[in-house]
This record gives structure tokens, sequence and C-alpha cells, in this order.
């Protein structure tokens, strides 16, 4: 199984993290190469519970080495802190944790001037989590961005900061009439991080790059979700950097002959946090309905917000098969729909009059196509204790049916629960 990326299929939160955590258990190295810590993902075991946004979720198996790639978007002072609280909890993570020098670095003033462009979208807003992820990716793009590579070069790093912060500068006070920055006590500030930051720092991707050529098992654990994919996802409501298979290779400086796999995580229902359309959004009573399952778990990780929730929609989970050439399913958070006694999946959209089985591109499309739902029986039992597929309640394996049928693709995994024992593998790969 060398290579295999675990992507997200919806927009986010899907449960990847505890999965990369489980399959940690046979993997030798983890890797994070998108996003930042916009990224919120939970891991449950009998000892911890850990919310990580930036360290990969396998730094729980003792024997893994962890990377934070090239792709990534990594805030100095959020980093420090995660690295602090792993090390409190008694992971060691020197020579564990391996941090990427192309890297780009999230400043201060990114975080600031996220909550100035949001403020400006006044009721367009995207509902960003404000972790400075659209400025730093923006100065990435237009090659003003500072790396970790620079801030290891204290010269190097204090001219190029000093360009940036003359820039931002210029911004926050013409157009957003704030006071300007301090550039050198600024860049002092980070020049100590950086120090802390030092024995973190070296050769990510070519670790990454000779451990598949010697076939040792590399995990890659995307971040965000399909849906939020800056380019193919619901623009303008997404990140701003890549969510999908391909974006992991790009973000760790590797090619696609060099993955074996794509595992798809796909949540049994749909949820959203943050701003844009969801078209199978449910009513009120039927969140009611969701929220009173005890596992239900939809505060949002990284900002504590409400998740909006929606009922599967097999379409947008089709379009994500393909955008990702996700090979294997894994269906998580079946649990929750064990109260229902009926369970909705969306089959197809209506458009002006017209049946349509692929999302839209514009939003406004999105945001007001019609859901046709296939309506299946519940199962009205626990599979909360499930271990083997056979288990599991007839009207839950046709709900499984029901997706690989429409998706073309098989489900290897199907989690029952939080915790790392309340899942379901089907594919013998991984038992
Ligand atoms: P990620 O961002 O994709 O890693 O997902 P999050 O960790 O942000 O959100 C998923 C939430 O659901 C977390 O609180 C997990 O502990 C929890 N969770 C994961 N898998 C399951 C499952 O199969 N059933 C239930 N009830 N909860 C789950
Ligand atoms: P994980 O890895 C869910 C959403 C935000 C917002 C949009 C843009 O935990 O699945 P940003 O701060 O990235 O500019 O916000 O993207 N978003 C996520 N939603 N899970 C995530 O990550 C997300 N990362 C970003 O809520 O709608
Ligand atoms: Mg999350």
């Amino acid at each position: 199984m060398p290579g295999i990326i675990v992507i997200g299929l919806q927009w986010g939160d899907e449960g990847k993290g505890k999965i990369v955590d489980l399959l940690s258990a046979h993997a030798a190295h983890i890797v994070r190469s998108q996003g930042g810590n916009n990224a919120g993902h939970t891991i449950i075991t009998a000892d911890h519970e850990v919310a990580l946004h930036l360290i990969p979720s396998g730094i729980l198996h003792s024997h893994t080495h962890t990377y934070i790639a090239g792709g990534c978007l990594v805030d100095p002072h959020v980093l420090i802190e995660e690295i602090e609280k792993m090390e409190a909890a008694g992971i060691d993570l020197i020579n564990r944790l391996h941090l990427s020098p192309y890297a780009h670095l999230i400043f201060s003033f990114h975080r600031t001037l996220d909550q100035y462009y949001e403020k400006r979208k006044s009721n367009h807003a995207i509902g960003t989590t404000g972790r400075g992820i659209g400025p730093c990716a923006s100065d990435r793009a237009a090659r003003i961005g500072v790396r970790v590579a620079e801030l290891m070069h204290p010269e190097i790093f204090a001219q190029k900061f000093q360009r940036l912060v003359e820039i931002k500068n210029a911004e926050l006070e013409k157009i957003f009439g704030a006071a300007p920055l301090d550039a050198r006590a600024l860049c002092d500030e980070y020049l100590l991080l950086g120090d802390t930051l030092r024995p973190f720092v070296s050769d990510v991707e070519g670790r990454i790059q000779r451990a598949l050529i010697q076939d040792e098992t590399v995990l890659f654990e995307g971040a965000q979700g399909t849906l939020l994919d800056e380019i193919m996802g619901s623009f303008p409501y997404v990140t701003s950097t890549p969510t999908l298979a391909s974006g992991v290779l790009a973000g760790s400086g590797i090619g696609p002959t060099m993955v074996d796999s794509v595992y798809g995580v796909l949540k049994a229902y749909t949820t959203r946090v943050g701003e844009g359309p969801l078209p199978t959004a449910v009513d009120a009573d039927t969140f009611v309905e969701f929220s009173e399952s005890k596992e239900f778990r939809e505060t949002g990780t990284t900002t504590g917000r409400s998740r909006r929730i929606g009922w599967l929609d097999l379409v947008l989970a089709r379009y994500a098969v393909a955008c990702n050439g996700v090979d294997n399913l894994v269906l998580t958070k079946l649990d929750v729909l064990d109260q229902f006694e009926e369970i909705k999946v969306c089959v197809g959209y209506r458009l002006d009059g017209e049946h349509i089985d692929r999302p839209p591109p514009l939003s406004e499309d999105l945001a007001r196509v019609e859901p046709i739902y296939e309506t299946l029986p519940g199962w009205g039992v626990s599979t909360k204790e499930v271990n083997k597929i056979r288990g599991l309640p007839k009207n839950a394996r046709q709900f499984i049916d029901l997706i690989e049928d429409f998706c073309d693709v098989p489900i290897a995994i199907v989690s029952i629960g939080p915790n790392r024992e309340q899942t379901v593998m089907i594919d013998e790969e991984f038992m």
C-alpha cells in the first residue's frame, strides 16, 4: 500500500482525522501538504482527545514520522503552540515532526487582513476561519510571501519581511485606515519563533520521495474538502488553496505515479461551516433530530461554530470522486443516522425544470437547485458496536449499496463512532 491519499469529499470535517489516525497504525510516514490551521482534525483514543490543526493526525502513533510539507501555510505562533501542547501531553516530536522549508508563513497581519476583507464583503462574506489563509495564499501567488526557508536565514528574512510589511502597511493605512506595523519589532518576534522551529526544519520533500522509492508506506492526510477547493469547489465560497488529491501531490513535491490509492472520506450526511450554498440543507426540526444524537459532534474543531447540516448529496459525492480519482470510499458517521425512521439521499438536481446530475459552476445556481431525493427506510437500531459488515442492519447495507452504485466505487471502511475501535474494515488490507 505504499502511497495513500486520504481526501475529504464534501465541505471538510468528514472525519479525516479519525481515519488517518487509524490507518497510521500501518504507515511509517504521515504528510500534511494542504491548507493551514483553518483545518481542525479531532482524534480520540483511550488516552487522548486531541484537536490538531497543523500536525498530521498520525502523530499519536509513536512509530510514525510526520511532515508539514511545502504546500502548507504555517502560522509559527500556532505551530509552536501545537508542538508545546503535544509535548505537554507526553508526545515526543523531535525527529518525528518535520517542517518543510517550502511552506509559506502566515503572519499576524494576514489574520488581520482576513478579517478586514470579510468585513468589507459584508453580506457576501465567505465565513472564513479568520486564520489568515486567503491573504497568505494571495502573497504566495503574488510572489511576495515569505517561507520557512527564508526564516531560517535571518538576514534574508529581515530584507524580505521588511518589503512585505511595507506593502501591507500601504494597504492597512490607505484602504483600511489602520495604524502601520512596526516592521523591525515584528521581524524580531518572528526570528525568535524561527529559532524555536529550527530543530524541526528539514528536507521534507526529499524524505517523502525517498520513502516512496523505498516502498515505505506514506499516508497523505488531506485537509478541507473537495467542495472547498479553490478551483473545483463552490467558488467563491471556498478556501484559497488546493484541496484535491492533485493538490496533495503538488504540495508534497511528488508526482501522480508515486501514489497507489486515493481514499475519499464521505460523511453519511453533509455539513458546512461558513457561508455558501448547501443544496440538501435540512429544516429546523430535522436539524434538532440530527443534533440529538449523542455522538453528533458537529461543532467546528477550529472556530467552535455550529456546522450546517444537510442530507447526503450523491451528486456532489460522485463529482468529488471524479475530481480526485477516488478508488475507495470511507463512509463516516453512519451511527448518527441510527435514530432516523427515514433517510433521504439526494440523487439528482432540478434546475429551471431540467434534471442535472452534476453541480452547476455558478454558486447562484447551486443555491437554487432543487434536490431530487430517494428516501430509504432507517434501521432503527444502534450501529455503534458493530464490528463486521455482516453485523450492520440490512437497511444500513442498502444505504451503503446505494452509495457504492451511485459513485461506482467500493466502500473500504465504515466508521460508526469517533473512537478507533468504532470502525468496520471491509477492505482486508487494513485488518
Ligand atoms: P476532519 O476535519 O475531517 O478531520 O473532521 P473533524 O475532526 O473536524 O470532525 C469530525 C468529528 O466527528 C470529530 O469530532 C470526530 O471525533 C467525529 N467523528 C469522526 N468519525 C465519526 C463517526 O464515525 N461517528 C461519529 N459519531 N463521530 C465521528
Ligand atoms: P478540515 O481540514 C471545514 C472553510 C471555512 C470557510 C471557507 C474559507 O477540518 O476539514 P478559510 O479560513 O480557509 O479562508 O475559510 O473554508 N474551511 C473549512 N471548513 N473544515 C475545514 O478543514 C475547513 N477549512 C476551511 O469555514 O467556509
Ligand atoms: Mg475539521
